[in-house]
Protein backbone atom coordinates (compact mmCIF):
# COMPACT_ATOMS: atom_id res chain seq x y z
CA UNK A 1 0.00 0.00 0.00
CA UNK A 2 1.42 2.88 -0.74
CA UNK A 3 0.81 6.90 -0.36
CA UNK A 4 -1.70 6.85 -3.09
CA UNK A 5 -3.38 3.58 -3.11
CA UNK A 6 -5.16 1.73 -1.06
CA UNK A 7 -4.92 -2.52 -0.96
CA UNK A 8 -6.40 -5.06 -3.82
CA UNK A 9 -9.79 -5.79 -2.71
CA UNK A 10 -10.28 -2.63 -0.67
CA UNK A 11 -14.81 -2.18 -0.87
CA UNK A 12 -15.95 1.14 -2.58
CA UNK A 13 -19.25 1.39 -1.29
CA UNK A 14 -22.02 3.81 -0.99
CA UNK A 15 -25.17 4.27 1.85
CA UNK A 16 -28.49 5.02 2.20
CA UNK A 17 -31.40 4.00 4.48
CA UNK A 18 -34.96 3.23 3.45
CA UNK A 19 -36.86 6.01 4.90
CA UNK A 20 -34.52 8.72 3.90
CA UNK A 21 -34.75 7.55 0.30
CA UNK A 22 -37.76 4.65 -0.44
CA UNK A 23 -41.12 7.08 -0.18
CA UNK A 24 -44.19 5.38 -1.08
CA UNK A 25 -44.86 5.15 2.55
CA UNK A 26 -48.20 3.74 1.91
CA UNK A 27 -47.80 1.54 -0.99
CA UNK A 28 -46.68 -2.43 -0.94
CA UNK A 29 -48.99 -2.88 2.44
CA UNK A 30 -46.22 -0.93 4.71
CA UNK A 31 -47.29 -0.28 8.40
CA UNK A 32 -46.52 3.54 9.50
CA UNK A 33 -43.22 3.78 11.30
CA UNK A 34 -42.24 6.28 14.30
CA UNK A 35 -40.25 8.13 11.81
CA UNK A 36 -43.57 8.88 10.16
CA UNK A 37 -45.51 9.73 12.80
CA UNK A 38 -42.50 12.06 14.00
CA UNK A 39 -42.41 14.20 11.11
CA UNK A 40 -45.64 14.99 10.48
CA UNK A 41 -45.63 16.24 13.79
CA UNK A 42 -45.59 19.82 13.13
CA UNK A 43 -42.55 21.70 14.04
CA UNK A 44 -40.10 19.20 14.96
CA UNK A 45 -38.24 18.84 11.00
CA UNK A 46 -37.34 21.77 9.39
CA UNK A 47 -40.07 23.16 6.89
CA UNK A 48 -41.98 20.20 8.55
CA UNK A 49 -40.48 17.54 5.70
CA UNK A 50 -41.44 14.28 5.21
CA UNK A 51 -40.44 10.80 4.20
CA UNK A 52 -43.92 10.39 2.55
CA UNK A 53 -41.93 10.44 -1.14
CA UNK A 54 -38.34 11.30 -0.50
CA UNK A 55 -36.28 9.93 -3.59
CA UNK A 56 -38.86 7.75 -4.27
CA UNK A 57 -36.67 5.50 -4.46
CA UNK A 58 -39.04 2.57 -3.95
CA UNK A 59 -40.26 2.95 -7.71
CA UNK A 60 -37.15 4.12 -9.20
CA UNK A 61 -34.46 1.75 -7.79
CA UNK A 62 -33.64 0.23 -10.78
CA UNK A 63 -32.42 3.58 -12.15
CA UNK A 64 -30.46 4.28 -8.85
CA UNK A 65 -28.49 0.60 -9.23
CA UNK A 66 -27.78 1.71 -12.70
CA UNK A 67 -26.29 4.96 -10.98
CA UNK A 68 -23.89 2.74 -8.99
CA UNK A 69 -22.69 1.08 -12.22
CA UNK A 70 -21.79 4.12 -13.68
CA UNK A 71 -19.95 5.28 -10.83
CA UNK A 72 -18.23 1.31 -10.45
CA UNK A 73 -19.63 1.32 -6.93
CA UNK A 74 -18.58 -2.12 -5.72
CA UNK A 75 -20.78 -2.27 -2.27
CA UNK A 76 -24.22 -0.68 -1.71
CA UNK A 77 -25.06 -0.20 2.17
CA UNK A 78 -28.99 -0.31 2.37
CA UNK A 79 -31.39 -0.63 5.26
CA UNK A 80 -34.50 -2.74 5.35
CA UNK A 81 -37.50 -0.83 6.66
CA UNK A 82 -38.95 -2.97 9.25
CA UNK A 83 -42.68 -1.72 8.78
CA UNK A 84 -42.64 -2.99 5.55
CA UNK A 85 -41.33 -6.56 5.98
CA UNK A 86 -44.03 -6.48 8.79
CA UNK A 87 -46.43 -3.83 9.10
CA UNK A 88 -47.47 -4.50 12.76
CA UNK A 89 -44.39 -5.08 13.69
CA UNK A 90 -45.46 -8.56 14.05
CA UNK A 91 -47.04 -9.99 11.35
CA UNK A 92 -44.94 -10.73 7.84
CA UNK A 93 -46.45 -8.81 4.66
CA UNK A 94 -44.95 -10.75 1.84
CA UNK A 95 -44.95 -8.28 -0.96
CA UNK A 96 -42.77 -6.07 1.22
CA UNK A 97 -40.72 -9.08 1.56
CA UNK A 98 -40.58 -9.40 -2.34
CA UNK A 99 -39.17 -5.11 -2.79
CA UNK A 100 -35.72 -6.50 -0.84
CA UNK A 101 -35.45 -9.50 -2.99
CA UNK A 102 -36.07 -7.84 -6.12
CA UNK A 103 -33.37 -5.17 -4.99
CA UNK A 104 -30.69 -7.45 -3.74
CA UNK A 105 -31.47 -9.69 -7.09
CA UNK A 106 -30.61 -6.33 -8.88
CA UNK A 107 -27.70 -5.77 -6.86
CA UNK A 108 -26.06 -9.11 -7.80
CA UNK A 109 -27.01 -9.29 -11.10
CA UNK A 110 -25.00 -6.02 -11.28
CA UNK A 111 -22.21 -6.86 -9.66
CA UNK A 112 -22.75 -5.07 -6.08
CA UNK A 113 -22.30 -6.79 -3.07
CA UNK A 114 -25.55 -5.89 -0.57
CA UNK A 115 -24.73 -4.74 3.17
CA UNK A 116 -27.83 -4.80 4.53
CA UNK A 117 -28.79 -2.94 7.92
CA UNK A 118 -31.89 -4.42 9.49
CA UNK A 119 -32.57 -1.09 11.86
CA UNK A 120 -32.24 2.24 10.99
CA UNK A 121 -34.72 3.98 12.88
CA UNK A 122 -38.16 3.25 11.11
CA UNK A 123 -39.87 1.25 14.24
CA UNK A 124 -43.04 0.19 13.64
CA UNK A 125 -45.45 2.57 15.07
CA UNK A 126 -47.35 -0.41 16.37
CA UNK A 127 -44.77 -1.15 18.11
CA UNK A 128 -44.82 2.44 19.84
CA UNK A 129 -47.45 2.30 22.19
CA UNK A 130 -48.21 4.21 25.72
CA UNK A 131 -45.27 5.58 27.77
CA UNK A 132 -43.20 2.30 27.79
CA UNK A 133 -43.68 1.55 24.65
CA UNK A 134 -40.87 0.95 21.73
CA UNK A 135 -37.23 0.89 22.90
CA UNK A 136 -38.42 1.47 26.34
CA UNK A 137 -39.97 -1.48 26.14
CA UNK A 138 -38.32 -5.59 27.02
CA UNK A 139 -40.57 -6.42 24.66
CA UNK A 140 -38.98 -5.48 22.04
CA UNK A 141 -35.27 -7.65 21.49
CA UNK A 142 -37.39 -10.40 21.19
CA UNK A 143 -39.58 -8.57 18.11
CA UNK A 144 -36.50 -7.55 16.69
CA UNK A 145 -34.86 -10.81 17.01
CA UNK A 146 -37.80 -12.32 14.93
CA UNK A 147 -37.65 -9.38 12.25
CA UNK A 148 -33.90 -10.45 12.02
CA UNK A 149 -34.90 -14.01 11.41
CA UNK A 150 -37.63 -13.12 8.53
CA UNK A 151 -34.67 -11.28 6.56
CA UNK A 152 -32.10 -13.82 7.62
CA UNK A 153 -33.84 -17.25 6.30
CA UNK A 154 -35.67 -14.95 3.56
CA UNK A 155 -32.34 -12.89 2.33
CA UNK A 156 -29.50 -14.44 4.14
CA UNK A 157 -28.42 -17.27 0.91
CA UNK A 158 -27.52 -14.03 -1.11
CA UNK A 159 -26.58 -11.24 0.98
CA UNK A 160 -22.95 -11.86 2.57
CA UNK A 161 -23.02 -9.18 4.99
CA UNK A 162 -25.50 -7.93 7.67
CA UNK A 163 -25.86 -5.22 10.22
CA UNK A 164 -27.87 -5.28 13.02
CA UNK A 165 -28.57 -1.58 14.34
CA UNK A 166 -27.53 2.00 12.68
CA UNK A 167 -26.27 3.90 15.68
CA UNK A 168 -27.83 2.76 18.58
CA UNK A 169 -26.72 6.16 20.01
CA UNK A 170 -29.41 8.13 18.03
CA UNK A 171 -32.02 5.90 18.63
CA UNK A 172 -31.57 6.05 22.50
CA UNK A 173 -30.07 9.67 23.21
CA UNK A 174 -31.60 11.64 20.03
CA UNK A 175 -34.72 9.52 20.58
CA UNK A 176 -35.03 9.60 24.03
CA UNK A 177 -33.19 12.16 25.97
CA UNK A 178 -32.73 15.09 23.48
CA UNK A 179 -36.05 14.43 21.42
CA UNK A 180 -34.34 15.25 18.39
CA UNK A 181 -35.38 12.28 16.54
CA UNK A 182 -38.49 9.83 16.38
CA UNK A 183 -39.78 9.12 19.21
CA UNK A 184 -39.12 12.46 20.70
CA UNK A 185 -39.30 11.33 24.36
CA UNK A 186 -37.11 13.79 26.38
CA UNK A 187 -36.09 12.26 29.86
CA UNK A 188 -32.04 11.13 30.41
CA UNK A 189 -33.22 8.09 32.40
CA UNK A 190 -35.22 6.84 29.14
CA UNK A 191 -32.54 7.19 27.11
CA UNK A 192 -29.77 4.35 29.11
CA UNK A 193 -33.11 1.92 29.05
CA UNK A 194 -33.44 2.28 25.47
CA UNK A 195 -29.42 1.74 24.85
CA UNK A 196 -29.99 -1.29 27.07
CA UNK A 197 -32.65 -2.85 25.19
CA UNK A 198 -31.30 -1.84 21.88
CA UNK A 199 -27.74 -3.55 22.70
CA UNK A 200 -29.73 -6.59 23.85
CA UNK A 201 -31.58 -6.78 20.24
CA UNK A 202 -28.33 -6.75 18.67
CA UNK A 203 -27.06 -9.64 20.86
CA UNK A 204 -29.84 -11.52 20.57
CA UNK A 205 -30.55 -11.35 16.89
CA UNK A 206 -26.86 -12.33 15.54
CA UNK A 207 -27.37 -15.77 18.25
CA UNK A 208 -30.50 -16.15 16.17
CA UNK A 209 -29.38 -14.94 13.18
CA UNK A 210 -25.68 -17.49 13.66
CA UNK A 211 -28.58 -20.45 13.02
CA UNK A 212 -30.20 -19.11 9.55
CA UNK A 213 -26.92 -17.62 7.86
CA UNK A 214 -24.28 -19.33 5.95
CA UNK A 215 -20.82 -19.70 7.74
CA UNK A 216 -19.48 -17.03 5.51
CA UNK A 217 -21.99 -14.80 6.56
CA UNK A 218 -20.50 -11.17 8.02
CA UNK A 219 -22.78 -10.21 10.89
CA UNK A 220 -22.02 -6.42 12.68
CA UNK A 221 -23.05 -3.56 13.91
CA UNK A 222 -22.91 0.18 12.56
CA UNK A 223 -21.80 2.69 15.95
CA UNK A 224 -21.29 6.58 15.80
CA UNK A 225 -18.74 6.29 18.12
CA UNK A 226 -17.96 9.57 19.34
CA UNK A 227 -14.58 10.90 19.02
CA UNK A 228 -14.57 12.72 22.24
CA UNK A 229 -11.76 15.47 23.02
CA UNK A 230 -11.84 17.29 26.49
CA UNK A 231 -12.16 20.86 25.81
CA UNK A 232 -9.45 21.79 28.18
CA UNK A 233 -6.61 20.22 30.17
CA UNK A 234 -9.26 21.80 33.54
CA UNK A 235 -9.82 19.04 35.79
CA UNK A 236 -13.43 19.50 35.16
CA UNK A 237 -13.23 19.23 31.30
CA UNK A 238 -11.28 16.06 31.40
CA UNK A 239 -13.89 14.13 33.70
CA UNK A 240 -16.95 16.07 31.64
CA UNK A 241 -15.09 14.62 28.38
CA UNK A 242 -14.45 11.15 30.01
CA UNK A 243 -18.24 10.94 31.17
CA UNK A 244 -19.34 11.65 27.71
CA UNK A 245 -17.18 8.77 26.45
CA UNK A 246 -18.37 6.67 28.72
CA UNK A 247 -22.15 7.31 28.16
CA UNK A 248 -21.82 7.57 24.22
CA UNK A 249 -19.47 5.14 23.34
CA UNK A 250 -18.65 2.80 26.38
CA UNK A 251 -22.15 2.39 26.95
CA UNK A 252 -22.00 0.25 23.48
CA UNK A 253 -18.44 -0.91 23.38
CA UNK A 254 -18.36 -2.77 27.12
CA UNK A 255 -21.56 -4.73 27.15
CA UNK A 256 -20.79 -5.81 23.05
CA UNK A 257 -17.02 -6.13 23.14
CA UNK A 258 -15.88 -6.05 26.59
CA UNK A 259 -17.64 -8.46 29.09
CA UNK A 260 -19.96 -6.32 30.44
CA UNK A 261 -20.85 -2.62 31.40
CA UNK A 262 -18.11 -1.44 33.20
CA UNK A 263 -17.87 -0.16 36.99
CA UNK A 264 -16.55 3.14 35.51
CA UNK A 265 -19.83 3.40 33.42
CA UNK A 266 -21.96 2.60 36.18
CA UNK A 267 -20.71 4.89 38.18
CA UNK A 268 -20.52 7.85 35.83
CA UNK A 269 -24.51 7.12 35.31
CA UNK A 270 -25.41 7.35 39.01
CA UNK A 271 -28.03 9.55 39.34
CA UNK A 272 -28.67 9.52 35.74
CA UNK A 273 -30.54 6.02 36.02
CA UNK A 274 -30.81 3.21 38.34
CA UNK A 275 -30.16 0.43 36.13
CA UNK A 276 -32.75 -1.58 36.83
CA UNK A 277 -33.64 -2.31 33.29
CA UNK A 278 -30.21 -4.95 33.59
CA UNK A 279 -31.07 -8.37 34.25
CA UNK A 280 -28.87 -11.24 35.35
CA UNK A 281 -27.76 -12.87 31.62
CA UNK A 282 -27.51 -9.70 29.72
CA UNK A 283 -24.48 -8.68 29.34
CA UNK A 284 -23.78 -12.16 28.19
CA UNK A 285 -26.43 -11.85 25.57
CA UNK A 286 -24.50 -8.71 24.20
CA UNK A 287 -21.51 -9.41 24.21
CA UNK A 288 -21.65 -12.59 21.31
CA UNK A 289 -18.71 -12.31 18.73
CA UNK A 290 -18.79 -9.82 15.91
CA UNK A 291 -17.50 -10.66 12.13
CA UNK A 292 -16.83 -7.13 11.66
CA UNK A 293 -17.52 -3.30 12.81
CA UNK A 294 -19.08 -0.82 10.81
CA UNK A 295 -18.35 2.78 12.11
CA UNK A 296 -19.68 6.06 11.40
CA UNK A 297 -18.10 9.24 11.35
CA UNK A 298 -18.56 12.72 10.49
CA UNK A 299 -16.90 15.06 13.11
CA UNK A 300 -15.23 14.96 16.57
CA UNK A 301 -16.62 16.02 19.58
CA UNK A 302 -15.12 18.59 21.90
CA UNK A 303 -16.82 18.29 25.58
CA UNK A 304 -16.44 19.96 28.61
CA UNK A 305 -17.75 21.21 31.93
CA UNK A 306 -19.64 24.13 30.02
CA UNK A 307 -20.83 26.08 29.01
CA UNK A 308 -22.35 25.12 25.53
CA UNK A 309 -25.14 22.81 24.01
CA UNK A 310 -25.98 19.69 26.55
CA UNK A 311 -24.38 16.32 25.86
CA UNK A 312 -27.57 14.08 25.24
CA UNK A 313 -28.82 12.00 27.88
CA UNK A 314 -26.79 14.22 30.99
CA UNK A 315 -26.29 17.33 32.55
CA UNK A 316 -23.42 16.83 33.36
CA UNK A 317 -21.47 17.39 29.87
CA UNK A 318 -21.53 20.57 27.18
CA UNK A 319 -20.04 20.93 23.92
CA UNK A 320 -17.05 23.50 23.23
CA UNK A 321 -16.63 24.90 20.15
CA UNK A 322 -14.12 23.46 17.56
CA UNK A 323 -12.39 26.14 15.92
CA UNK A 324 -11.93 25.61 12.28
CA UNK A 325 -13.86 24.93 8.83
CA UNK A 326 -17.64 23.84 9.46
CA UNK A 327 -20.18 21.85 6.95
CA UNK A 328 -23.30 23.87 6.42
CA UNK A 329 -24.72 21.21 9.50
CA UNK A 330 -22.61 23.42 11.48
CA UNK A 331 -20.24 19.96 11.90
CA UNK A 332 -16.29 20.69 12.04
CA UNK A 333 -14.24 19.23 9.58
CA UNK A 334 -11.62 17.47 11.03
CA UNK A 335 -10.14 14.65 9.37
CA UNK A 336 -7.83 13.38 11.84
CA UNK A 337 -10.63 12.54 14.03
CA UNK A 338 -11.30 9.91 11.73
CA UNK A 339 -7.75 8.53 12.38
CA UNK A 340 -7.32 8.92 15.71
CA UNK A 341 -11.24 6.86 16.17
CA UNK A 342 -10.32 3.84 13.65
CA UNK A 343 -6.90 3.56 15.85
CA UNK A 344 -8.91 3.48 19.03
CA UNK A 345 -12.04 0.83 17.52
CA UNK A 346 -8.82 -1.29 16.49
CA UNK A 347 -7.38 -1.11 19.79
CA UNK A 348 -10.83 -1.86 21.79
CA UNK A 349 -12.63 -4.45 19.33
CA UNK A 350 -9.29 -6.00 17.14
CA UNK A 351 -12.05 -6.46 14.47
CA UNK A 352 -12.25 -5.59 10.51
CA UNK A 353 -13.61 -2.28 10.54
CA UNK A 354 -15.70 -0.38 7.43
CA UNK A 355 -16.25 2.86 7.12
CA UNK A 356 -19.97 2.78 7.14
CA UNK A 357 -20.85 5.93 6.77
CA UNK A 358 -18.64 9.57 5.93
CA UNK A 359 -19.73 12.41 4.21
CA UNK A 360 -20.71 16.35 3.68
CA UNK A 361 -24.23 17.79 4.16
CA UNK A 362 -24.24 21.03 2.17
CA UNK A 363 -27.27 23.63 0.44
CA UNK A 364 -26.67 23.19 -3.31
CA UNK A 365 -28.45 23.44 -6.81
CA UNK A 366 -28.02 22.30 -10.49
CA UNK A 367 -26.18 24.94 -12.19
CA UNK A 368 -26.33 24.58 -16.03
CA UNK A 369 -26.59 20.52 -15.62
CA UNK A 370 -23.92 20.56 -13.15
CA UNK A 371 -23.11 20.47 -9.06
CA UNK A 372 -19.71 22.09 -8.87
CA UNK A 373 -19.26 20.57 -4.78
CA UNK A 374 -15.79 20.99 -4.69
CA UNK A 375 -16.50 21.22 -1.39
CA UNK A 376 -17.35 17.73 -0.80
CA UNK A 377 -14.80 16.24 -2.40
CA UNK A 378 -12.49 17.96 -0.56
CA UNK A 379 -14.00 16.63 2.52
CA UNK A 380 -13.90 13.56 0.99
CA UNK A 381 -10.63 13.18 0.12
CA UNK A 382 -8.92 14.63 3.43
CA UNK A 383 -10.97 11.53 5.24
CA UNK A 384 -9.77 8.75 2.90
CA UNK A 385 -6.16 10.08 3.47
CA UNK A 386 -7.01 9.95 7.16
CA UNK A 387 -8.53 6.39 6.92
CA UNK A 388 -5.10 5.64 4.62
CA UNK A 389 -3.20 7.04 7.95
CA UNK A 390 -5.26 4.92 10.35
CA UNK A 391 -4.60 1.94 7.88
CA UNK A 392 -0.57 2.67 7.54
CA UNK A 393 -0.60 2.61 11.68
CA UNK A 394 -2.35 -0.85 11.47
CA UNK A 395 -5.90 -0.15 11.72
CA UNK A 396 -7.57 -3.06 9.37
CA UNK A 397 -10.51 -1.04 7.87
CA UNK A 398 -11.59 -2.79 4.73
CA UNK A 399 -14.06 -0.87 2.91
CA UNK A 400 -15.77 3.13 3.10
CA UNK A 401 -19.14 3.85 2.20
CA UNK A 402 -19.94 7.35 1.10
CA UNK A 403 -22.83 8.82 2.98
CA UNK A 404 -24.83 9.28 0.70
CA UNK A 405 -25.59 7.86 -2.83
CA UNK A 406 -28.46 10.27 -2.76
CA UNK A 407 -29.75 13.55 -1.31
CA UNK A 408 -32.36 12.22 1.04
CA UNK A 409 -34.33 12.91 3.88
CA UNK A 410 -31.82 14.48 6.36
CA UNK A 411 -34.19 13.60 9.37
CA UNK A 412 -34.77 16.97 11.80
CA UNK A 413 -33.02 18.59 9.00
CA UNK A 414 -35.61 17.58 6.55
CA UNK A 415 -34.53 18.30 2.50
CA UNK A 416 -32.53 21.23 2.91
CA UNK A 417 -29.10 19.70 3.76
CA UNK A 418 -27.78 17.49 0.66
CA UNK A 419 -25.35 14.82 1.57
CA UNK A 420 -25.93 12.95 -2.04
CA UNK A 421 -22.61 12.10 -4.29
CA UNK A 422 -26.13 12.59 -6.52
CA UNK A 423 -28.40 15.33 -6.92
CA UNK A 424 -31.89 14.94 -6.36
CA UNK A 425 -34.53 17.36 -7.47
CA UNK A 426 -37.40 16.71 -5.58
CA UNK A 427 -39.83 18.44 -7.64
CA UNK A 428 -39.53 16.03 -10.44
CA UNK A 429 -36.93 13.06 -9.38
CA UNK A 430 -34.38 14.12 -11.75
CA UNK A 431 -31.19 12.83 -10.67
CA UNK A 432 -27.68 14.50 -11.47
CA UNK A 433 -24.61 12.95 -10.84
CA UNK A 434 -22.57 16.09 -8.88
CA UNK A 435 -18.67 16.61 -9.40
CA UNK A 436 -18.24 14.66 -6.97
CA UNK A 437 -19.76 11.53 -8.37
CA UNK A 438 -17.36 11.43 -11.36
CA UNK A 439 -14.49 12.34 -8.80
CA UNK A 440 -15.49 9.46 -6.41
CA UNK A 441 -15.44 6.95 -9.01
CA UNK A 442 -12.30 8.23 -10.64
CA UNK A 443 -10.84 7.04 -7.07
CA UNK A 444 -12.60 3.78 -7.64
CA UNK A 445 -10.94 3.26 -10.62
CA UNK A 446 -7.42 3.98 -9.20
CA UNK A 447 -8.03 2.42 -6.29
CA UNK A 448 -6.26 5.54 -4.21
CA UNK A 449 -6.19 9.02 -4.39
C1 LIG B 1 -26.04 9.57 10.36
C2 LIG B 1 -27.20 8.71 9.94
C3 LIG B 1 -27.56 8.82 8.49
C4 LIG B 1 -27.43 10.23 7.96
C5 LIG B 1 -26.11 10.85 8.37
C6 LIG B 1 -25.90 12.27 7.86
O1 LIG B 1 -26.13 9.84 11.72
O2 LIG B 1 -26.93 7.36 10.21
O3 LIG B 1 -28.83 8.29 8.31
O4 LIG B 1 -28.50 10.98 8.34
O5 LIG B 1 -25.99 10.84 9.76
Amino acid sequence: MNEESFPEGFVWGVATSAYQIEGAVAEGGRGPSIWDTFSHTPGVVDNDDTGDVACDHYHRWREDLDLMVDLGIASYRFSVAWPRVMPDGRTVNQEGLDFYRRLVDGLLERGIRPLMTLYHWDLPQSLDVGEAGGWLSRDLPDRFVDYALVLGKELGDRVPAITTLNEPWCSAYLGYASGEHAPGRTEDALAYRAAHHLNLAHGRAVTALRDVLPPTADVSVALNLLQVQAASDRPEDVVAAQHADLIANRMFLDPMFGGGYSDELRTSTAGLTDWSFLRPGDEAEIGVGLDSLGLNFYNPSRVGAGPGAPFPGTHRAFFADIPGPRTVMGWPIVPSGLTDLLLRVHRDTGLPIRVTENGLGAQEAVEDGVVHDTDRIDYLHSHLTAVHEAMRQGADVRGYYVWSLLDNFEWAWGYDKRFGLVHVDFADQRRTPKASAHWYADVITRNGL
